[in-house]
């Protein structure tokens, strides 16, 4: 049984697959419309999503199959205490895959390891959201033609922002990959990603507080939201919440091919004057989301059939 609870779970290799998958799904979307016929995926969803619970379910009825779930918590047992581990041995029985979000860092290994069906990490706290990164994956990889030779600035909420934290253990994986780390000191990367992932790994990285000048050296920008649901002080949320602004007049700092992308919901920073740039994908990476769902989904279910 495989399941996708870390970027990691899958090789280099077998991302390769499954991207050049979601690829040919994007150019034949008739030729997969039936391969999840009689097959059912439930999205188990503790936290609020419109992005990742939506395109999961769009993602499963684009290959022929049903969806089950919950998109509330207190709309489902465990308002009366349901363990997780309870849970997952219940919709092993009703499903055949399943996507999890849950404000618990680590809710979802919990659930693999109670599991008879393939258990995929839709966000697990502050920790970990895989399949934005395969969603990022396929963005640049298709826009830029490479996951190679990059140098990427992630801004914005670094700390409790699990995109990032996901995004940063796929990408050093790939040969010649540098970082910039734009945030306030507040919001800075955690310790231990800098030192198991980018430090283990000899990643060159910076970090820095000002977007504006790091902008002429990256070929992506990666925007994030200041997590307000993660803030234990609703005062410190209102100070740093609009540190970073991506206004039309600040994308005159970047190259003519630096893509600027945010996993979604923006609130303030990005600004929608931006939107109309050819530089701005992030509405496009939507899009590849829900290929890169459609072969993940196809993918985790032929390997447990094999
Ligand atoms: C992200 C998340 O849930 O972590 N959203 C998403 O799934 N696209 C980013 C965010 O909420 O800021």
């Amino acid at each position: 049984m495989r399941h996708l609870i870390s970027p990691l779970d899958f090789s280099v290799e077998e991302l390769d697959n499954l991207l050049d998958l979601a690829s040919d799904i994007e150019s034949n979307p008739a030729k997969y419309k039936d391969a999840c016929k009689n097959k059912k995926l439930a999205t188990l969803f503790y936290e609020p999503s419109t992005r990742t619970r939506l395109s999961f379910e769009s993602a499963m009825l684009s290959l022929g199959g049903d969806v089950l779930g919950f998109s509330d918590a207190s709309n489902s047992s465990a308002a009366k205490g349901e363990s997780v581990s309870d849970t997952i041995r219940i919709i092993s029985c009703y499903a055949d895959i399943c996507a999890m979000r849950h404000p618990k860092e680590g809710a979802p290994t919990v659930a693999a390891m109670k599991s008879s069906i393939p258990v995929i990490n839709a966000g697990d706290g502050g920790h970990q959201h895989p399949t934005q990164t395969l969603t990022d994956l396929m963005t640049i990889r298709s826009l830029k033609g490479r996951l190679d030779n990059l140098t990427i600035g992630l801004c914005g909420d670094l700390k409790f922002g699990r995109t990032v934290h996901s995004l940063i253990n796929a990408l050093v994986r790939y040969k010649n990959i540098s970082f910039v780390l734009i945030s306030p000191k507040e919001l800075s990367l955690p310790d231990y990603i800098k030192q198991d992932v980018l430090d283990t790994n000899n990643v060159p990285y910076e970090e820095v507080e000002q977007l504006e000048t790091s902008m002429p050296k990256l070929d992506i920008l990666y925007m994030t939201r200041v997590q307000r649901e993660r803030f234990f002080n609703e005062d410190d949320y209102v100070r740093l919440k609009d540190r970073y602004i991506l206004t039309k007049d600040k994308m005159n700092y970047a190259g003519k091919d630096m893509l600027v992308l945010h996993p979604l919901p923006r609130v303030n920073e990005i600004s929608v004057e931006v939107d109309d740039d050819p530089r701005a994908a992030y509405f496009k990476q939507v899009q590849y989301g829900v290929y890169v769902r459609m072969a993940l989904i196809l993918t985790l279910l032929k390997m447990a059939e094999s």
